[in-house]
């Protein structure tokens, strides 16, 4: 349509005369010097739209260019924090990009491993899970510590120990039933009672009886508990294998003492079979045997940190179990 009616025009503004070489052949004034102004102007007219098109072209192909190195560093930042956090490092308020800093949110007592002798970085950054995630160092096996919400994680995994607290808030974050007690064997991890589950039937198939004793546990209740162990045993025996409130990994609903929780659970025919399969489903023997240096706490045989199953492997080491503080290089330290 646009086509037809531009050529109607044409038509009409040049007298029905298609061309110059036609008007001229039917008698008006002399063709070729009419025709060759006409054709001058035209001339004239084409050179001024191909310089005004030329201008308009280079414009466009500057404005891309621009767009398109833009987008580049758009997408080099997002990368940059998506996969290496630490990497480009803003400095910090203090202008000391290589330095810890505490942010008062802050509970740990060691965070960012600032006496490790490694480098230590600072850097935020909006995680997948779409919190803040603030790297706030790196283990001396070179691991990132993260802090989100007050709580630490090392690698990606949720660390509770005598150095790294955790907020007196703080509850179970994917907790299969909803917290509303202060104990609960129901309101733990729900990846973690999928994997107990299969754990459990693979015990039944060999006629062995394991049951969670001890889930979840609030702040208030470990406060309970351990200041009832410190009045039993005293507060340093109480602290090698009680933890003080906000230092337990259970109020993270990501552990459980299964049966009897003693000594003697390690010696039956439950114990020896946990000890030699869980890392199978999932999970670690979080206070191995011989290592109260690393975790600060003594051998608990029944006491299991879901971790998933690559970790776990990992920690099972052969069968000579690592704590995840050896793993990770992390201390389990009070401050006093
Ligand atoms: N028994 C462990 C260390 C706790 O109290 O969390
Ligand atoms: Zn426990």
């Amino acid at each position: 349509m646009g086509d037809s009616r531009k050529n109607v025009s044409q038509s009409r503004s040049s007298g029905n005369r298609p061309s110059g070489i036609q008007a001229g052949s039917l008698g008006g004034r002399p063709g070729p010097k009419r025709m060759s102004r006409k054709q001058r102007e035209m001339r004239r007219k084409r050179q001024q739209l191909m310089a005004v098109s030329s201008i308009l072209v280079l414009l466009i192909v500057i404005l891309i260019s621009v767009l398109i190195k833009s987008c580049g560093n758009d997408k080099k930042q997002q990368t940059d924090n998506a996969t290496t956090p630490a990497a480009s490092q803003p400095e910090n308020q203090n202008g000391q990009g290589n330095q810890s800093q505490s942010d008062g949110q802050n509970n740990n007592q060691d965070n960012g491993q600032n006496n490790s002798g490694n480098s230590v970085q600072e850097k935020e950054y909006t995680g997948e899970d779409g919190k803040l995630h603030k790297v706030i160092g790196t283990t001396e096996k070179g691991y990132t510590i993260e802090e989100v919400d007050g709580v630490t994680y090392v690698d990606g995994v949720l660390i509770a120990n005598k150095t790294y607290q955790l907020p007196e808030d703080f509850i179970p974050t994917n907790p299969e039933v909803p917290v509303t007690e202060g104990r609960s064997t129901k309101s733990l991890d729900k990846d973690l009672m999928t994997a107990w589950r299969q754990l459990q039937a693979a015990a039944t198939a060999k006629k062995l009886n394991l049951y969670i004793s001890s889930g979840y546990r609030s702040f208030q209740v470990q406060k309970t508990l351990y200041n009832n162990y410190v009045a039993k045993d005293g507060k340093a025996l109480a602290d090698t294998y009680s933890s003080r409130p906000g230092n337990s990994e259970h109020q993270t609903g990501l552990c459980f003492d299964l049966n009897s929780i003693d000594d003697t659970f390690a010696n039956t025919a439950e114990g020896k079979w946990v000890n030699d399969n869980c890392y199978k489903y999932g999970f670690c023997i979080r206070f191995p045997k011989g290592k109260d240096e690393y975790t600060g706490y003594q051998h608990e045989s029944w006491h299991l940190r879901y971790v998933g199953t690559e970790l776990a492997e990992k920690l099972y080491n052969g069968g000579d179990w690592l704590s995840l503080e050896e793993y990770f290089g992390i201390t389990s330290k009070y401050p006093d």
